[in-house]
């Protein structure tokens, strides 16, 4: 009788999918963390150069803040989500490698202070393609210009040594503050690939890792451009609503009509959505400038003036809005504010996050000091460090990971940072509102106010604070796009 020979554990085990991140940021830190609990079958290692980043991700205190993180990370890390400096093993042990590093706008040289600077891209697929000794599929993360993952596919397949590289974009659209709520609840996955059956293959293979926990239909597949344009486009849409509405708040002051009020009934037509209408100080984060800029280099180079043009004008209204208000605070405090203490509430680009690439605090921050004012600013997941960091470096520069700008002295002595939003309005001349943080909407007003030198101004650049009930108690309020205090009135013109 024939009988079937038993088969060893090995045969009928299927082989554990092994998924390695390089750049364990804000993007690759979370979005693995993610696909780690929502895939237990699948191991996930995150890696990057930078050691202290590493060690923060292997401790209680994760390097970024974000809600919900922490509970995630506790879940599955030592189980099948790890963190490693050990970057080139676990390139070469994974079947998927998800490329999540810095893309700065370059500084120097062709295309600086619009394009993306790919030298760390370059060189994570250089070292990709040393380290590999199996097939792999390379996924783009970090937001890169259109056609990048042709250049990369390049350096790949010249230095392949007969590995089959395939390469797919899949960008990210988690905003921070609440990308744990994103990830776990995508709009959509946008998975674009080669139109070949070996691209197929690896898109299918992606979208299998998703489908564990994303619904099939809100997981869309394209060819690689629209998959790289669609993060750009979609971040340059986001942003000219928030340049919209900002443009609309100055109008507001102008004519005496209320931007909430207009943003409110303009956000009932169904077409045009309530979402991203809320005027503000102006946009920041890491993206919204750096993928617009990136844009208007792409359609230069493509001879589409106008078009460039057109998206220009997107952050030029970003940085009227941020002049407007620095010169709206010098403007009402009698043409001045040298020596003068000004408090600031708020540093991070928005609520619910620690971070601070391109937040408009620092413009307005740099544009008080560069009139002698003394800032003492408290921010609740801000450190002292990073505020002075942020405050003495140059443009564009925070996207590399080695700083080496000096500190400037002059700034260190103008600037303080506490830890209690009291202690900052305390015998302050102004105070302004830079992040539109829940704490600060439930104050004791009238504790500051009995506490600030006299007349006591409130510029809010979140619309955060109760403007009636803030002019009751006493003070002078600058809100952006509300009708005008009285006081405004009779002050000279702005320039
Ligand atoms: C953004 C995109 O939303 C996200 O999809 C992409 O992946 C990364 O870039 P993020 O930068 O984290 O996310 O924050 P977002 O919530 O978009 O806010 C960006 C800036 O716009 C903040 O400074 C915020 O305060 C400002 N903003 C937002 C407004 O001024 N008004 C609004 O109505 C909305
Ligand atoms: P994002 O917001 O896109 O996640 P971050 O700046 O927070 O961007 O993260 C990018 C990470 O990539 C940084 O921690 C940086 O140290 C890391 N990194 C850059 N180049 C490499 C590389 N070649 N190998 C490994 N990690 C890298």
């Amino acid at each position: 009788m024939y009988t079937e020979r038993p088969r060893s554990n090995i045969c009928r085990r299927k082989k554990m999918v092994k998924i390695c991140c390089i750049g364990a940021g804000y993007v690759g830190g979370p979005t693995m963390a993610v696909i780690a609990l929502k895939c237990p079958s699948i191991e996930v290692v995150v890696v990057d150069i930078s050691v202290p980043r590493i060690t923060a991700w292997n401790s209680e205190q994760l390097p970024i803040y974000e809600p919900g993180l922490d509970e995630v990370v506790e879940q599955c890390r030592g189980k099948n989500l790890f963190f490693s400096t050990n970057v080139e093993k676990h390139v070469s042990e994974a079947d998927i490698i998800f490329v999540s590093v810095n893309t700065p706008t370059k500084t120097l040289g062709l295309g600086a202070g619009k394009a993306a600077d790919l030298t760390y891209w370059e060189s994570a697929a250089r070292m990709i393609a040393d380290v590999s000794k199996s097939d792999k599929i390379v996924v783009e993360k970090s937001t890169v210009p259109v056609k990048t993952a042709e250049a990369i596919e390049r350096i790949l397949t010249h230095n392949s040594k007969g590995i089959k590289f395939q390469i797919l974009s899949n960008p990210e659209f988690l905003a921070e503050g609440t990308a744990v709520w994103d990830l776990f609840n995508p709009d959509r996955v946008l998975i674009g690939g080669r139109e070949t059956p070996d691209g197929q293959k690896a898109i299918q293979a992606l979208k299998k890792v998703y489908a564990n926990w994303v619904p099939e239909e809100r997981i869309l597949t394209t060819n690689l451009w629209s998959a790289e344009l669609s993060k750009l486009a979609a971040n340059a849409l986001l942003a000219q609503r928030i340049s919209s509405i900002n443009a609309m708040s100055a109008l507001c002051e102008a004519t005496g009509a209320d931007v909430s009020q207009v943003s409110h009934a303009v956000g009932k037509d169904s077409r045009i959505g309530p979402k991203f209408l809320n005027a503000s100080v102006g946009f920041g984060g890491s993206c919204f400038q750096k993928d617009i800029l990136n844009l208007v280099y792409i359609c230069e180079c493509n001879g589409l003036a106008e078009v460039a043009d057109y998206w220009k004008q997107v952050i030029k209204v970003n940085d009227y809005q941020k002049n407007r208000f620095v010169n709206r605070i010098v403007s009402s405090m009698f043409n001045t504010v040298s020596g003068k203490k000004i408090g600031v509430l708020g540093f991070a680009f928005k609520k619910d996050t620690g971070d601070t690439r391109e937040t408009p605090a620092i413009d307005v921050c740099k544009g008080l000091l560069g009139d002698m004012a003394r800032l003492s600013i408290y921010d609740p997941q801000v450190t002292d460090d990073q505020i002075q960091k942020d405050l003495t470096m140059n443009k564009f520069d925070w996207d590399h990971p080695v700083h080496l700008q000096p500190m400037s002295p002059i700034d260190i002595k103008q600037v303080s940072v506490v830890w209690d939003a009291y202690e900052a309005a305390k015998d302050a001349h102004g105070l302004c509102i830079l992040t539109e943080w829940d704490e600060f909407k439930i104050l004791d007003y009238q504790r500051i106010f009995d506490n600030m030198q006299k007349p006591a101004f409130v510029f809010d650049g979140c619309n955060v604070v109760n403007v009636g009930e803030l002019r009751e108690i006493g003070f002078i309020v600058y809100s952006i796009g509300k009708p005008m205090d009285p006081w405004f009135k009779d002050m000279p013109a702005m320039a």
